[in-house]
């Protein structure tokens, strides 16, 4: 695809390539050569190293496309049009990643937007898991993983922290002063119950979980 050349002649299109990464990287918290050696062990592999390289895969897909398509919205289109990007467009996306790689993907906190992703029992815990690291002020985990047995079935699930960054505030921050009062009326249309605001830069944002059947890690 053909795009308009950005400022000083970078074309625009790998101005905002390099503007997701860096914001991919700011929100793993990891430079990229360790990104790759948590992807690239050789060998027989363990049930949980097998977990953690299709939960992060799966994860990786997600963050990257969802970065892509909102910081891509947000400059093009302005806020209001990427509230209705994040309401259409979020669960679809997931869905065709799930399907695509034979998981299950959802995005969770405590503190939601929409009641469809509030969390169940064992991601409450997980959730819990990685608060605690954050309240104390600490660098969290990279990953959790639970091992899961539900009516005979066994699945596990792997899950990745998100920390609140500058971007994310536009609609997750407080209103009044990151939020625009006017875009929050917007917001409070679709979700009337929402409890995502009133975050700050760094903070515990919720988790991308990533469920795996047994038969596809053994
Ligand atoms: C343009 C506004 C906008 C921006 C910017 C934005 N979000 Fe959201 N976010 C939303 C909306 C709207 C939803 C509800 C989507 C849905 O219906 O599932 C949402 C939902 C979420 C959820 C799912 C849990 C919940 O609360 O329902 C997470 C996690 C999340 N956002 C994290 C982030 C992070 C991290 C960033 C920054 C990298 C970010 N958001 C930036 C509007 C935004």
């Amino acid at each position: 695809m053909v795009r308009l050349l950005g400022r000083m002649g970078v074309p625009y299109r790998a101005t905002v390539e390099f503007a997701v990464m860096k914001r991919l990287f700011l929100l793993l918290g990891l430079p990229a050569v360790l990104l790759l050696s948590l992807t690239a062990s050789k060998g027989s592999k363990t049930t949980e190293e097998k977990v953690v390289e299709i939960g992060h895969k799966a994860t990786m897909n997600l963050l990257k496309k969802l970065l892509g398509e909102v910081t891509t919205s947000l400059e093009e289109k302005g806020a209001a049009a990427t509230i209705r990007y994040c309401s259409e467009r979020a669960y679809p996306l997931t869905d065709s990643i799930s399907k695509a790689l034979g998981v299950k993907i959802k995005r969770t906190t405590f503190k939601y937007r929409n009641p469809k992703n509030k969390p169940d029992k064992y991601e409450e815990e997980a959730l819990r898991y990685f608060e605690k690291f954050f309240k104390e002020g600490k660098k969290p985990p990279k990953y959790y993983v639970q091992k899961i047995e539900r009516n005979g079935e066994l699945v596990y699930r792997y899950y990745f922290p998100l920390k609140v960054l500058k971007l994310c505030l536009t609609c997750h921050g407080t209103v009044g002063k990151d939020v625009d009062p006017k875009l929050y009326e917007v917001i409070k249309e679709t979700y009337p119950e929402d409890k995502a605001t009133g975050y700050k830069e760094g903070d515990f944002r919720g988790v991308v979980r990533v469920e795996i059947p047994a038969e596809r890690v053994r």
